[in-house]
């Protein structure tokens, strides 16, 4: 069933401070939504249990990433399973920092994908070109290419728990968001892919991440193949935060 989401992603920031704080504000505000949104708090894995403590149940939490391995000898890696015991609905999977920085290759989306959907987690699969990429007009391709390897291991069960978030690498914290009218592109682009590889592309949700915030929110969510949005920075602000969530229709 396609949902309404705006999930705030810490990356590496945050304290217990914060997760008392802005958790305990956004608790409060997310009462008097009356637009459906499903609003996901992404902290630190660290974090998880003071969010989930503070979220109370009212808002839902996920872990930004997962080991490939279920458990062992893995010193530093945290499961989804243990994501579960904590009491996480959500995982992203694929972030653009991860397959830059820790070398995450789709082959490893694939897996955790499937690690993320066997421990009954929604799976986040973030997607999205650099600007050479773009620049190239190679960024449709791309796209493509990362759905379908990522998500060659989705079992026909599984699809409601598939998210697919659009973020363009060269719009991720840098203040040059997407026009509304490339992303929501994108975004059609993405729902034929899925229905090409078996998946009921309209009911699969499709995020768009980068540099999304209280002023252009609305104008995103407003696009007909966008379901919500995957934010950075602007999750760290709890007002700014709340403003987003309130800018679904
Ligand atoms: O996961 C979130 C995205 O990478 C977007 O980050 O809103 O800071 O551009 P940003």
């Amino acid at each position: 069933m396609r949902r309404k989401i705006v999930a705030g992603n810490w990356k590496m920031n945050g304290s217990k401070d914060l997760a008392e704080k802005l958790v305990g504000y956004v608790r409060s505000e997310a009462g008097s939504l009356d637009n459906g949104v499903e609003v996901v708090i992404i902290p630190p894995a660290i974090y998880i249990s003071d969010v989930v403590a503070q979220a109370a149940g009212d808002l839902a939490v996920g872990v930004q990433n997962v080991s490939g391995w279920q458990a062992g000898a893995y010193t530093g890696e945290v499961s989804s399973g243990m994501a579960v015991d904590q009491g996480c609905g959500y995982a992203l999977v694929g972030h653009s920092e991860r397959r830059q920085l820790f070398g995450e290759t789709d082959e490893v989306v694939a897996d955790k994908v499937a690690r993320v959907l066997g421990d009954g987690l929604v799976a986040i699969v973030c997607v999205g070109e650099t600007l050479e990429q773009r620049e190239a007009g190679d960024a449709e391709a791309v796209v493509a290419a990362q759905i379908e390897r990522g998500l060659a291991k989705v079992e026909v069960s599984q699809w409601e728990r598939v998210v697919v978030a659009y973020e363009p690498v060269w719009a991720i914290g840098t203040g040059k968001t997407a026009t509304s009218e490339d992303a929501q592109a994108m975004h059609a682009s993405i729902r034929k892919v899925l229905e090409g590889i078996g998946a009921p592309s309209k009911d699969v949700s499709v995020l768009y991440g980068g540099s999304v915030k209280a002023d252009n929110a609305a104008a995103l969510f407003a696009e007909p193949d966008i379901d919500g949005g995957l934010i950075g920075g602007a999750s760290l602000i709890a007002e700014d935060f709340v403003s987003i969530c309130r800018a679904m229709p």
